[in-house]
């Protein structure tokens, strides 16, 4: 008899494939049930696999008597009672690494856009206001020569540091733990927080969020930040308050901001969509076909190895702690 694995929602055809040779396959989506029920149903399943946006509680983990692995699709894992599941000996696995790249380039694409106001502009164009060639048509913020202050200086945070030296820009970083050895690579400097907050023309938050970060940006950090800075957020929506950042762009406080993230995801602050000085992504920010690709495929191997007794690849860090 197959083992019973439970997929939350639909993701990429192949990976959906090779799960079902191998498994007895609920996809939580297509049953049209609540994910409560369909686990209440399925008590017998051996591993799920969740999305960032599902919440998987203490509550939920106990239902699956047999649970052996929760395999998040995504790098962040904040969405999971993982200390619970650690507890209980579960596996609990992300996929870092292999949207690195796709990340940052997200975060550098939503810098751009709002540093050249390509949103912005492109309305302009589609609405036949383009009537020529104009000095000081939608003049925006030249990046070659300003400083980049990132907070989190892991993988992603290197990625966007690397990619903001190719646009000309100065890299300051803060993070918990001093990378001295990436500094001296790639002559990146450390500062305080606060230091990075005043100083940057463009600040971007890679960090996991986690309850000692929530609001990390406040009113306060908004008020401290210069006048015509960017600030991005494709981490997590919680780590600012995002109705005091509406509030500080609406009154100019700030150039821009570039979101792919919200505090209350996927509901967005109404004045967010009101203002031509931010940017809007939907949590797109490893939405390439090979990084979905291969995300859902670290998702797939991990559940194989738990059920045939075998360690999973991407445990969590909190798993080996
Ligand atoms: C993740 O995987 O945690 C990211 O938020 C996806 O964009």
């Amino acid at each position: 008899m197959k083992k019973k694995v439970i997929l939350t929602k639909n993701y990429l055809e192949e990976a959906i494939k090779r799960l079902k040779e191998k498994f007895e396959l609920i996809i939580v989506q297509d049953t049209g049930k609540d994910f409560v029920e369909v686990l209440k149903e399925n008590q017998d399943a051996e591993a799920l696999i969740s999305f960032l946006s599902d919440n998987i509680t203490k509550e939920s983990i106990d239902i699956c008597i047999n649970l052996k692995i929760i395999a998040n699709y995504a790098v962040g894992y904040n969405n999971i009672d993982y200390k619970h599941a650690i507890k209980k000996g579960i596996y609990v696995t992300n996929t870092p690494d292999i949207l690195t790249a796709a990340t940052a380039d997200l975060t550098m694409a939503l810098i751009l856009s709002v540093s050249r106001r390509i949103v912005e502009s492109d309305e302009f164009v589609r609405r036949g206001k383009f009537n020529g060639w104009e000095a000081k048509l939608m003049l925006g913020k030249e990046l070659n020569g300003s400083t980049i202050g990132i907070i989190g200086m892991g993988r992603i945070g290197l990625a966007l540091a690397l990619r903001a030296k190719a646009f000309g820009m100065n890299v300051i970083y803060y993070s918990r733990t001093r990378k001295k050895e990436i500094e001296r690579k790639y002559n990146l400097k450390f500062v305080r927080f606060i230091e990075l907050i005043k100083e940057s023309d463009v600040v971007s938050i890679h960090i996991p969020y986690s309850q000692d970060v929530h609001h990390l940006f406040n009113k306060d950090v908004f008020n401290l930040m210069k006048n015509d800075a960017i600030f991005i957020n494709v981490s997590r929506g919680g780590l600012m308050d995002e109705r005091c950042l509406a509030e500080s762009l609406e009154k100019n406080e700030l150039f821009g901001a570039g979101l792919d993230v919200y505090e209350f995801e996927p509901k967005i602050t109404e004045k967010l969509k009101k203002l031509k000085n931010v940017v809007l992504a939907p949590h797109i920010g490893s939405a390439t076909y090979k990084t979905r690709l291969a995300m859902a495929m670290m998702t797939v191997n991990d559940v194989i190895l738990a059920l045939s007794g075998k360690k999973p690849d991407y445990l969590i860090p909190e798993y080996k702690l």
